[in-house]
């Protein structure tokens, strides 16, 4: 049993929405309830900003030079205004969208592509597309590139960066034992010095070769993200950014920008496989809003309410991860009735959110109505942390528009272009939608398409 699960387990037995778990020196409190999780992130946030010092946090981020992982302070506020002001700002959003929109086109011709070539049906391995083309969108955000140099280096490269995201802070014995790191007894950090360093190669010779192009004159404009990372100057006109920063900034993008959205995309794709119906009020929305003589652009998807409800759904029933990333406290406090020490290492439950019965009405069916508000706009984040997509407070996601979009143009490009049908053989059962569990099974779905042979790019 993986320790999330039995942490949860625990909590049930004991009927409870807080606990408290001593890992190591650690006090480890994770909770259920949104109330709770309200007051840690909204009420008392400045005392629960900052992130674990840890093995595992600072092996992937290079010794915390990026925001996600560093501690409350200066580097984590530089960072974090680098990202808010100068990348994910509406401005810079608007400017990177022909990049977005070569992507969205991409995943069309790719799929369609395969469809001709193999007698109209094809089946398509969902998770391998949605991670492919989340690590495109941001790539070419970055780079200026699709992926990468062949299609093994390609999946050497997606799975490196999904081992870091279900290594890092994951309850590594020397996470918490830091005295038994040097033995390395459970293996995580063996597994995360080679995938860091297989991500890495890629990167530094990315950064490398850029910072050198605009050293030699060889480069005049800003084309993307990279290049705004090497410009930025300080007050004294000298670079903001180190090579370090910048790489590791880098290498923390592409983290955060693939996980969520490509597993929201393939669970909401499997919820519909299972219920058709679902599928099918989807692409009625799209009719109506969209029609079938043009395709979906970024513009229209605020009023793809019932699609983006699918979407929220999915971040509700099955995150990408148990836990939201680990909150420290840098005080003493009481939170409710409960009094938590300084260095305390609170883990809201994404899953015990999303799944409370106190707070959900069949916490375990795939329900998107549950999430409409008469005509009001669909968004996928919740204020009231009865579920946790994109958290809130100092330590909220910063990207909230950017990965909101990712999200629905992939699923809705998805649902626009193609038929989809059942798998030949289900893969549902009860370990896919159980109470704790978290899929490990691919969704290989048949695709056909379903508009007229121009309207593919
Ligand atoms: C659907 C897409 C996404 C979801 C659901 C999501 C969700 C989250 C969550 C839950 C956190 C942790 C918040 C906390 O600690 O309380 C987070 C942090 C973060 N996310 Fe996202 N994210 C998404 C996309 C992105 C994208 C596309 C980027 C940037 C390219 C990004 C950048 C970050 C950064 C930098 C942090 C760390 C913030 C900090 O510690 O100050 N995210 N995200």
């Amino acid at each position: 049993m993986q320790a999330f699960e039995w942490i949860h387990k625990l909590m049930e037995e004991m009927n409870t929405e807080i606990a408290c778990i001593r890992l190591g020196n650690v006090h480890v409190i994770p909770v259920t309830s949104p109330e709770l999780a309200c007051l840690f992130l909204k009420e008392h946030d400045s005392i629960f900003s900052s992130r674990p010092i840890c093995m595992s946090a600072s092996l992937v981020s290079n010794g915390y030079l990026a925001s996600t992982f560093a501690p409350m302070g200066d580097q984590w506020m530089k960072m974090r205004r680098v990202l808010a002001s100068h990348v994910l700002s509406q401005t810079s959003l608007q400017w990177l969208r022909p990049k977005r929109d070569e992507e969205a086109d991409h995943i069309l011709r790719f799929i369609y592509n395969q469809c001709i070539n193999q007698s109209s049906t094809r089946i398509i391995n969902m998770r391998k597309l949605t991670r492919y083309h989340c690590a495109n969108v941001i790539k070419n955000m970055i780079f200026s590139k699709r992926l990468f140099v062949n299609e093994d280096e390609d999946e050497k490269q997606v799975n490196a960066l999904f081992i870091l995201f279900e290594y890092f802070h994951s309850f590594g014995i020397s996470d918490y034992l830091p005295w038994l790191s040097a033995f390395d007894l459970d293996g995580h950090t063996a597994i995360l010095k080679n995938a860091f360093a297989t991500t890495s190669k890629y990167i530094d010779h990315e950064v490398d070769k850029r910072i050198q192009m605009w050293k030699d004159g060889n480069k005049f404009v800003e084309e993307d993200i990279l290049d705004v990372f090497i410009m930025l100057k300080d007050t004294n006109g000298n670079p903001l950014l180190n090579v370090k920063e910048i790489k590791d900034q880098v290498l923390e993008m592409m983290l955060a920008a693939i996980d969520n959205p490509s597993n929201a995309v393939e669970w909401t794709m499997r919820e519909m496989l299972n219920q058709p119906n679902i599928m099918q009020r989807a692409i009625e929305e799209f009719d109506t809003i969209v029609g079938s003589n043009r395709l979906v652009q970024e513009t229209e998807l605020p009023r793809l309410n019932y699609v983006k409800a699918c979407i929220k759904e999915s971040f509700r029933l099955h995150p990408v991860a148990a836990f939201n990333a680990p909150h420290v406290s840098t005080n003493d406090a009481t939170v409710g009735k409960y009094f938590i020490p300084k260095g305390s290492l609170v883990l809201l439950s994404r899953l015990g959110l999303g799944r409370n019965p106190r707070v959900w009405e069949d916490p375990l069916k795939f329900k998107p109505e549950r999430h409409l508000l008469g005509d009001g706009e669909v968004v996928l984040t919740d204020s009231e942390l009865r579920m946790l997509s994109f958290s809130t407070g100092r330590r909220g996601c910063p990207a909230v528009k950017l990965g909101s979009t990712i999200t629905t143009m992939l699923l809705a490009r998805l649902l626009q272009g193609f038929a989809w049908s059942s798998p030949p053989k289900s893969p549902y059962s009860n370990d896919v939608f159980g109470c704790y569990s978290l899929c490990n099974k691919p969704l290989l779905a048949p695709a056909k398409p379903r508009l007229s042979k121009d309207m593919y790019p």
